[in-house]
């Protein structure tokens, strides 16, 4: 048994020194990253000794702040309050979840949770879903569900799945996993706004006659990564159905558009899917790592493991509170708790607000910029992520001139901006997941860069 004193002590003065470092952010002359090589950190963390307080001191300063305005990099959630005491419970608890004693609580609000999230996706009631330790196991598990439904005990280097040329990085790694090789992926060719077009998709059916290879699911993207792109996912299940395919969609960042009246439309379709990832970690405002894979027919759901674990469960039969049994984890956090905790009372509506908001930000910042002469947008944004670059007097230079914004973008550290290849050409790229972020700010970012040539 923990001192609790000992422990409510040290808590309160951890609560007083996050409190701080938040505050902190909004000041004026805050940076969201103070730059360090690789090689300078290490030197640092490799000689650091002290006490708690220094620890989290030197951690604090010495990592990203998510919670900076200028933080409007990579798809990491700005977490909540609700979100991270959800967490710190998680933590205390430890719960495994995997068999039912060891997560009473969890396997249930599990259930609870998924049920809610496939109503608001427009699933029919034999839904749930299963939460994973992030997307990419999500998309994996997802996978092998396909597999599991449409060609159980063929081999998988005769199936293949067919995916937009524009999908995260780990459905090929999912089906390089399962055995499949590169032939098991065939990516579909989308069209100038990057999405699915109904001839890519002809043609991808051609290319896997052509290698010999069923094709057994259709990964529909809700959005894409580079550039928050939705395909058409009434297209895309009407090609599905047609072709008797798995429809699974990746709504790892995008799938929230439910949530929101006015910007539900772009995911129109996503009720046929049979299977959906969505990412809390991303624009739910919950601490990673927080992924929900929901399923159409939850018996599908039981079919991807089927394993045999006389410790943990004596029969391998449905049923549902024991989570292990449709995941590829075995002790895994509590996340479903987090997911109730920021979704309950009137949190999804806040929760839509939240993201009509940063969509409305992306339009309005790809605006302001395409109405400048030297800047473009990559594509009208879709979603919050946003494709840009400035275009040099010698065009023949434009990489290079944007990936030197990025790297004095990046010494400034008030601002946070990653970049993106699109058709082999670089693009600065924002996700504005930061509800603090102003059109103002991202116009000031903008006029540094122009002011540093
Ligand atoms: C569309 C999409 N799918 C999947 C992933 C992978 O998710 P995770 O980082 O949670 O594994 C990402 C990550 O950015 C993504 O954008």
């Amino acid at each position: 048994m923990i001192s609790t004193e000992n422990f409510r002590e040290r808590a309160h003065a951890l609560v007083d020194q996050l409190a701080d470092h938040l505050e902190a952010q909004s000041s004026s002359d805050s940076k969201c990253i103070s730059y360090q090589t690789p090689a300078e950190s290490y030197a640092f963390w490799e000689k650091f000794s002290g006490d708690e307080k220094a620890l989290y001191k030197a951690v604090l300063e010495r990592s990203i702040s998510v919670h900076h305005p200028g933080y409007i990099g990579h798809q990491v959630s700005v977490p909540s309050t609700e979100g991270i005491l959800a967490s710190w419970v998680s933590d205390v608890l430890n719960n495994g979840s995997a068999v039912y004693e060891m997560g009473m609580a969890a396997n249930a609000i599990e259930r609870r949770v998924s049920k809610e999230m496939a109503r608001t996706f427009g699933l029919p009631n034999t839904a749930t879903g299963v939460f994973t330790s992030g997307g990419s196991l999500a998309n994996l598990t997802a996978m092998l569900a396909a597999r599991a439904a449409k060609a159980p005990g063929i081999a998988g280097e005769k199936l293949c799945v067919l995916v937009s040329d524009q999908a995260h990085y780990c459905i090929d790694r999912a089906v390089r996993i399962m055995g499949w090789g590169a032939e098991g992926i065939i990516e579909i060719a989308t069209d100038e706004e990057f999405r699915v077009s109904a001839s890519g998709l002809d043609h991808a059916l051609k290319v896997a006659a052509q290698r010999g290879r069923q094709p057994i699911a259709l990964v529909g993207m809700a959005c894409t990564t580079s550039t928050g792109t939705y395909d058409d996912l009434e297209l895309l299940s009407a090609f599905a159905k047609t072709h008797n395919l798995w429809f699974h969609v990746d709504a790892a960042h995008g799938g929230v558009a439910c949530f929101s009246e006015s910007e539900k439309k772009k995911v129109r379709g996503i009720e046929q899917a049979d299977t959906i990832t969505l990412d809390a970690h991303k624009m739910m405002r919950v601490p990673a790592l927080t992924t929900l894979l929901l399923y159409k027919d939850e018996v599908a759901s039981y079919r991807t493991f089927s394993q045999k674990a006389d410790y943990l469960w004596d029969e391998a039969g449905p049923e549902w509170y024991h989570s292990g049994q449709r995941t590829i984890e075995c002790t895994k956090l509590m996340m479903g708790m987090r997911v109730l905790a920021v979704t309950m009372g009137d949190g999804m509506a806040s929760l839509g607000k939240y993201v009509e908001a940063q969509y409305q930000l992306a339009r309005a910042f790809a605006k302001t910029l395409s109405e400048r002469e030297d800047w473009e947008v990559a594509t009208e944004p879709m979603s919050n992520i946003v494709c840009f670059r400035q275009i040099p007097s010698d065009e023949t230079e434009v990489d290079s001139f944007n990936l030197s914004i990025r790297e004095r973008l990046l010494q400034d550290g008030r601002w946070y901006v990653v970049s993106t290849r699109l058709r082999g050409t670089f693009w600065l790229r924002v996700t504005l997941m930061n509800a603090e972020t102003s059109l103002a700010s991202l116009m000031e970012m903008i006029a540094f860069a122009e002011n540093q040539r």
